[in-house]
C-alpha cells in the first residue's frame, strides 16, 4: 500500500548511512586537497581559536538565506559578558532573484539605517571594524576577500557569481559613506564555530541545520595539501598551525553515486535554479523538505490517493491548512486560491512539525506519515557529514554547535540526529552531542574580527 512504498522510498538504513559517511569522507579528502572539487572545502583564513579574553566592539553584517541581521557587539575579555544591539531586516523575496545592485544597496541601506537608528560612533581612528557573514560558498584568499562560487538556497542573482563579494559590499557602503571597515568575510558556520568555541571548548564543528546545510570545523595545515597554494605568497601559519574550514558539504554526491534520492528530490533538483548543484542539501535542508512533502502530496492527490481523484486541489486547501498566509480574514478562500498546493515552495518546512504534532486522524494521519518520513530521512542524513568529519577527526565526544531553523525549531530533530550519529560511529548516544548555536553568527563575526585584528597587531 502507499505508507509502504513511502517507507521504502524515504528510509535510510544504518548501513546505508555508513556508505554515505565512508563516501563523505572521501569526498572531504578530496575537497582538502585540490581547488575545483565537489565539496570543496573553503580555506577560512581564520587560524587561530578564541581563548575568551578577546575584547572589542565591532559590527556583524550577517546575511543569511532568509534574513539580514546587522548587531553591534562588545567583547569584554570575558565570554559570559558580550553586548549585543541587533536588528533583523527581513529580506524582500524578489531579491533573491533580482539584481545585484539591489542586494549591495539593501544591505548598505539596512546599515546606514542601523547606524543612525542607534546612534553608533566611529572608533577613534575614524573607523567602525565590521565582520561579514556571508552564507554562501566564497573562494577566500584573504580574510577580507571572498569570490562568490554558486549562489545555494534558490537564489539566483545575476553578476555576483565569481565576483569579490567583500569589494561589492565595501563599494555600497563608501558610496553611502559609512565608517564601517570590512576586516573580515565569514560564512554563517565559521560563526557558529568560532562563537561556539569562544564560551565552550568542546565545540569540536559549527553547524548549520536550516535553509541550507553545511559545517566548519579546525583543520591541521599540515592536512590540507592544497594550502601549499598559498605557501609562497601568503606565508602562511606553517604546518604546525590550524586552519577552520567550511565545507560548503551541502554538494555532497552531486555525482549521484551513493544518496538514495526519490524521484521527488529528482524534480527538485531539475526545477531548482542550479540543476546538478547541491544535492545532499536540497533532500535535508530547511528550504527544500516542506517542497518535497509538497511533491508527494501532488503526486498522490493526482494519483487519486488522497482527495477525490480528479477534482481541484485548490477545494482542498483548507485541508493543508497553514500553507501561506491563511490569517482568520474573509478573504482567506481568495487568498488561499492563489496560494494552492500546486504553487511550488509554498509549504513552509514549519508546516511539516505542526503536521507531525497534529493529533487528528483520517487524510491527516498519512499525512502526518509523509512529514515524519521526510523530517526522519533529513536529520539521519545530517548526521553522515558530522560523523564523516569525527571520523577524520578521530574524535569520540563533544559538541556540534549548531544554528539553523531546522535544529532550532523542528521539535524532533535533536533526538533523531543524536540516535543517528551514535548509530552511525557506534558510540554511546550523547557522546557526539548538538548543542546551540542560535545566533552565534553575529558573535562569531565579532571574535573573527578580533581575532584578525589583534593578529595584525
Ligand atoms: C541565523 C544566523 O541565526 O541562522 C545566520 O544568524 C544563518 O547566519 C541562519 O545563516 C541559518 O538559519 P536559517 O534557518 O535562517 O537558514
Ligand atoms: C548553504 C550555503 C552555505 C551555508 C549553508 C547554511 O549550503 O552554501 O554557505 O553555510 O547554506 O546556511
Amino acid at each position: 500500500n502507499e505508507r509502504q512504498k513511502l517507507e521504502e522510498i524515504f528510509t535510510v538504513d544504518t548501513a546505508t548511512l555508513q556508505r554515505i559517511t565512508e563516501r563523505f569522507g572521501q569526498e572531504l579528502q578530496q575537497g582538502l586537497e585540490k581547488q575545483g572539487q565537489n565539496i570543496p572545502m573553503n580555506i577560512t583564513w581564520v587560524t587561530s581559536l578564541p581563548t575568551g579574553d578577546e575584547t572589542g566592539t565591532c559590527i556583524a553584517l550577517d546575511l543569511g538565506g532568509t534574513n539580514l541581521r546587522v548587531c553591534q557587539v562588545t567583547l569584554h575579555g570575558d565570554s559570559s559578558d558580550v553586548q549585543v544591539i541587533q536588528e533583523r531586516y527581513e529580506l524582500p523575496s524578489k531579491l533573491k532573484n533580482g539584481t545585484s545592485e539591489e542586494l549591495w544597496s539593501f544591505i548598505a541601506d539596512s546599515l546606514q539605517q542601523f547606524i543612525q537608528q542607534h546612534q553608533i560612533e566611529p572608533q577613534d581612528d575614524g573607523t567602525l571594524p565590521l565582520g561579514f557573514t556571508f552564507s554562501y560558498p566564497a573562494t577566500q584568499d584573504r580574510i577580507d576577500h571572498g569570490a562568490l562560487q554558486t549562489w545555494t538556497k534558490g537564489w539566483d542573482i545575476d553578476g555576483v557569481e565569481g565576483q569579490d563579494v567583500a569589494a561589492m559590499l565595501k563599494s555600497a557602503m563608501e558610496e553611502r559613506n559609512l565608517p564601517t571597515k570590512l576586516v573580515a568575510l565569514t560564512n554563517d558556520t565559521t560563526g557558529a564555530l568560532i562563537a561556539s568555541k569562544y564560551k565552550d571548548p568542546d565545540t569540536i564543528i559549527g553547524a548549520v541545520f536550516g535553509t541550507g546545510c553545511n559545517a566548519a570545523y579546525i583543520e591541521k595545515i599540515k592536512n590540507i595539501p592544497k594550502m601549499k597554494l598559498y605557501a609562497d605568497s601568503r606565508g602562511h601559519e606553517g604546518d604546525d598551525g590550524v586552519m577552520a574550514i567550511n565545507c560548503e558539504y551541502g554538494a555532497f554526491d552531486n555525482s549521484h553515486t551513493v544518496l538514495p534520492r526519490t524521484s521527488y528530490d529528482e524534480i527538485i533538483d531539475r526545477e531548482s535554479p542550479r540543476p546538478g548543484e547541491q544535492t545532499f542539501e536540497k533532500m535535508s535542508a530547511g528550504l527544500y523538505l516542506g517542497e518535497i512533502f509538497r511533491q508527494v502530496v501532488v503526486d498522490m492527490w493526482r494519483r487519486g490517493v488522497i482527495f477525490e481523484s480528479g477534482s481541484d486541489s485548490e477545494e482542498h486547501d483548507t485541508e493543508v491548512d497553514g500553507i501561506g498566509d491563511t490569517s482568520n480574514h474573509n478573504d482567506v478562500r481568495k487568498e488561499t486560491k492563489k496560494k494552492s498546493i500546486d504553487e511550488p515552495y509554498i509549504i513552509d518546512t514549519g508546516l511539516l512539525s505542526q503536521i507531525e504534532n497534529d493529533q487528528s486522524d483520517g487524510e491527516l494521519l498519512l499525512m502526518r506519515h509523509v512529514a515524519q518520513l521526510i523530517a526522519i530521512r533529513g536529520a539521519r542524513l545530517c548526521v553522515c557529514s558530522v560523523s564523516a568529519i569525527c571520523r577524520r577527526l578521530g574524535v569520540e565526544s563533544g559538541h556540534v554547535a549548531a544554528d539553523g531553523s531546522v535544529a532550532i525549531k523542528h521539535p524532533h530533530f535533536q533526538k533523531r540526529w543524536e540516535v543517528a550519529v551514535a548509530e552511525v560511529l557506534g558510540l554511546e548516544r550523547g557522546k557526539i552531542k548538538l548543542t546551540g548555536a542560535e545566533d552565534g553568527s553575529g558573535i562569531g563575526a565579532a571574535v573573527i574580527t578580533a581575532l584578525t585584528m589583534s593578529k595584525r597587531g
